[in-house]
């Protein structure tokens, strides 16, 4: 029987995308049609804050340390920040570096929890871009199910470890990625509220505490001393523009009519695929990248995305080299779905600028 639960937008949206209607939705989710469609005609501000309360009934044990006084007095300098950015459209946060090229590592849907989630092969990635010294960036989902994922989560999981070890998980993803730029993912929104938001918090403080962090995009800039500035967006999903048959189709919309970035990246669609554009209205080159994640074995990514039958592990993560020399008319970097060509290709420019 349905019964009247919020799953929140993003579930409602995505499965509405699928789906073609609120009842039908409705049927999956095992919701009412009324709270669907409100939901959907309200828009993101009506995602339901999900109790706190409920992890504990769940039997959850992993808490975070208690609020203070000084601890709830001082968080409004972030609050402050925040709206102050938001109100002045100044959010770009500058990432400084010493002269020469550089790389940006593009990390997202890890679903570490997941049984198709090959986490040596995750680990091998991260490592080999530290070797880098790449811009580590995450771009959401980190864990299929966080405690209250509800229906929408579990029906596209399969996994065999428990909460606690996931979370465990994902603690651990955090430490061996220092990431230095971070957004979340729809799998974080459907359990999102204070909770997550203080356990992330706490544990990108531990392991890297100068990290940017948005809620789903983050737009920062590299400064490399002497030479180019690059605008990065990276965002789960840009807003506009979604398919799985065409990988760039939010990230064209996004260069299009959102900020003014130099190179996209973006995830969620588990698809995989680099593009070059030339914006002529804007009289600029953009690189867009999306990539596939981890989850290898995803039974929607599988069928659509990844060809049919066989897992592709091409395109899960990507990393871009960037040419602090490049010119304002040139590209702003060049992106690889191969960490070893990628090195290649910074050793190349490293050499010929040192000349
Ligand atoms: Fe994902």
């Amino acid at each position: 029987m349905a019964v009247n639960k919020g799953l929140g937008f993003e579930a409602y949206k995505e499965a509405y995308d699928r789906l073609g209607s609120a009842r039908a939705v409705a049927r999956e989710l095992d919701v009412n049609p009324s709270t669907v469609l409100r939901c959907l005609r309200g828009g993101a501000d009506r995602t339901p804050e999900p109790a706190r309360d409920k992890l504990v009934d769940l039997g959850y044990e992993v808490t975070g340390k208690e609020l203070t006084s000084q601890d709830a007095w001082d968080s409004h300098a972030d609050s402050f920040e925040r709206s102050l950015t938001i109100a002045t459209k100044e959010h770009w946060s500058a990432i400084e570096r010493p002269a020469g090229a550089y790389v940006v590592a593009h990390f997202t849907d890890p679903h570490v929890d997941d049984n198709s989630t090959p986490l040596r092969l995750l680990e091998a990635d991260i490592r080999a871009s530290h070797e880098l010294n790449a811009i580590m960036c995450h771009g959401g989902d980190l864990l299929n199910n966080w405690p209250m994922a509800g229906k929408l989560a579990k029906q596209w999981a399969k996994q065999e470890c428990t909460l606690p070890a996931a979370i465990l998980r994902a603690q651990h993803y955090i430490n061996l990625m220092e990431p230095d730029v971070w957004v979340d993912g729809n799998h974080e929104e459907m359990n999102g509220g204070a909770y997550l938001e203080r356990l992330f918090g706490e544990w990108l403080d531990a392991a890297s505490p100068k990290v940017i962090r948005d809620y789903w995009t983050a737009r920062f800039v590299v400064r490399p001393e002497g030479g180019r500035e690059v605008r990065f967006a990276l965002s789960h999903k840009f807003q506009k523009g979604r398919s799985w048959f065409h990988p760039h189709h939010g990230v064209i919309r996004e260069a299009m009519e959102g900020e003014d970035a130099d190179v996209y990246m973006e995830g969620h669609l588990h698809i995989s695929g680099i593009i070059y554009h030339t914006m002529a209205e804007r009289q600029k080159n953009i690189v867009g990248v999306a990539s596939a994640g981890y989850k290898m074995l995803d039974q929607y990514a599988a069928r659509i995305s990844r060809g049919g039958v066989i897992p592709k592990f091409k395109g899960r993560c990507h990393w871009i080299v960037c040419d602090d020399q490049a010119g304002d008319d040139e590209w702003p970097g060049v992106a690889f779905d191969s960490v070893r060509q990628a090195e290649a290709y910074l050793n190349g420019l490293q050499n010929l600028r040192a000349v």
